[in-house]
């Protein structure tokens, strides 16, 4: 049993204490002033106790004391034997052991008794430090672990999907603003670049347009996210769709790129589909063939989108209606459009690479763009028909007759193309292909007096003629359109219309082919080199001679 401490100052009424405190307790004030309040706890030693050792009781003493050293605690023992239940309360050192037990929780503002045996023999002890008699009330009991309210759970559980939440946005924001940044930059580089094939063989020298967007180009937008497009003006309308000039969206608000854009309604979604297998060759592309972008379902407005590079000065017909053409240009314009088809009908890139040939089935003057370099680019697959190997002749028959009834050749008006053999349908393409030069040549000074813009046949067909009265111009008169022995004014001319007449001979078989047309081409631009420079050659002799005369 421990010493009562006589040292200690006892009150009996807690109420004395508070006001006696300060003047009382010399001992408690610093030298620098400074007050410290020490534990204040009941102390009553050893006293019977009505307590009966469940949940909570009072110590039932009616003595506080201020404990006698700064360190001492408040203490609480409880005791029940077959006899009696006692309650000792004293003031006491956590640094020294009492019964044999340090005190481990001192620290508690509650005194909360804890089980300890010694010798046999059970009690409970508790301790705790507060300035006010923590050890007056006891508790047999755990604490009560603090319950949270409706809110704070409601809180707590919706942090954890909140916060993975707002991470999987962050994280989608950040790959959206990565990607775009990405795409830029490749945009960029390839606006460098020229397009070479993996040999490095050149085959795409683009004029201002063949920048666009080369990383979204051949490829189809099978992405949920459909490419950030704003339609401008209409510059076209077709059997099966309308071209619009539209704005590609840049990552900036302010940056666009100009593009068109081809729309089908869902009804037309055969042509749609056939023009966007066609340009999804990759072997298609070509500096004289309209550059494809992407091809898009648009399924809010029910429709299909054909995106390509946009030509500003229009279709070749439009450009011919307005303007006289000059000898460069009727070679530029004809020598291009010949590479173009060459290169659809070819079975190899330039690059030697394997190629389905491709007819196109729809030439003419409106099916082709004109450049701002003044060279042509062949435009609307719509119709064009991939000779695959693995076409029967009665997938070819099932293809039907297609085109338009002025530019249709013969065979084609008469459906009696040679389904045996795939050359007849490039065949068909050469004989439309010549009508075409014809309307070239028609508007060039070079021919001397140049008439209106007509088209092939003129109005004697009518505006939109059918193929019944094409038949009768074509297969049964054997009519072409006219060429005045007034074009031929030169070796170049006398040449292209012999390659236009070789051209759209009554005879499938008896044409040129593309690619022998486009060498035609090429032959009239190495005449015209030589001429030039003999030319310059004759004049540079004619100024010396005039300078040795003298
Ligand atoms: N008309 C049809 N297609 C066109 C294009 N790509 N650019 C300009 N005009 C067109």
């Amino acid at each position: 049993m421990p010493r009562l401490r006589l040292r200690v100052l006892l009150w009996t009424l807690t109420a004395c204490v508070c006001s006696a405190l300060p003047l009382d307790v010399p001992g408690l004030v610093y030298p620098h002033g400074d007050f410290v309040i020490r534990n204040l706890c009941k102390f009553c030693d050893l006293e019977d106790s009505t307590c009966d050792g469940a949940d909570k009781c009072t110590s039932e003493c009616k003595k506080t004391a201020i404990c006698a050293a700064v360190d001492e605690v408040c203490v609480t023992i409880w005791r029940k034997n077959d006899s009696n239940v006692t309650m000792e309360t004293l003031c006491h050192s956590p640094a020294v052991p009492l019964y044999g037990f340090m005190l481990d929780d001192y620290n508690n503002t509650e005194c909360r008794m804890k089980e300890k045996k010694v010798l046999g023999s059970l009690f409970y002890l508790c301790s705790c430090s507060s300035e006010e008699e923590c050890n007056n009330v006891i508790y047999f009991t755990e604490a009560e672990k603090p319950t949270l309210s409706i809110p704070m759970v409601t809180a707590i559980s919706l942090l954890p999907p909140l916060v993975i939440a707002v991470m999987v946005i962050l994280a989608f924001y950040r790959y959206r603003v990565i990607r775009q940044k990405k795409l830029n930059e490749e945009w960029k580089k390839k606006k460098k670049r020229k397009h070479d094939c993996s040999d490095g063989c050149a085959i795409m020298t683009d004029d201002d347009q063949s920048d666009i967007s080369s990383t979204v180009a051949n490829n189809i937008n099978h992405n949920l996210e459909l490419l950030p497009i704003e339609l401008d003006l209409q510059v076209g309308k077709g059997r099966f769709a309308s071209v619009y000039k539209a704005k590609l969206k840049q990552s900036t608000a302010e940056q666009f790129e100009t593009v068109a854009v081809k729309i089908f309604s869902y009804e037309e979604y055969a042509s749609w589909k056939n023009e966007k297998d066609i340009f999804s060759d990759i072997n298609l592309k070509h500096e004289n063939i309209l550059h494809f972008l992407t091809a898009e379902e648009r399924k809010v407005d029910k429709q299909y989108w054909i995106i390509t590079a946009y030509h500003a000065l229009g279709n070749l017909q439009e450009y011919l209606t307005h303007h006289i053409l000059s000898w460069d240009d009727l070679c530029y314009l004809g020598g291009s459009f010949a590479r173009a088809l060459a290169h659809l009908h070819s079975d190899h890139t330039p690059c030697g690479r394997p190629k389905v040939p491709i007819v196109h089935r729809d030439i003419k003057s409106s099916n082709i763009l004109v450049k701002n370099d003044l060279t042509c680019c062949l435009c609307d697959f719509g119709l064009a028909l991939r000779l695959d190997l693995s076409l029967s002749v009665d997938d070819l028959a099932n293809s039907g007759q297609v085109g338009t009834a002025r530019y249709m050749a013969p065979e084609v008006l008469e459906s009696r193309i040679n389904l045996e053999n795939i050359e007849s349908f490039k065949q068909s393409d050469v004989y439309s292909l010549a009508l075409v030069l014809w309307e070239i040549t028609s508007r060039c000074s070079a021919i001397g007096d140049v008439k209106d813009y007509v088209p092939p046949f003129g109005s004697k067909v009518g505006e939109h003629p059918c193929v019944e009265s094409m038949k009768d111009s074509v297969v049964r008169d054997r009519g072409r359109p006219e060429i005045p022995n007034s074009w031929q004014k030169h070796e170049g001319l006398q040449l292209i219309c012999s390659t236009i007449t070789e051209s759209w001979d009554h005879d499938p078989e008896a044409r040129l082919t593309a690619q022998c047309v486009a060498e035609r081409f090429s032959e009239i631009d190495q005449m015209d080199k030589l001429s030039q420079r003999s030319c310059s050659e004759e004049k540079i002799s004619e100024d010396c001679s005039v300078s040795d005369d003298k």
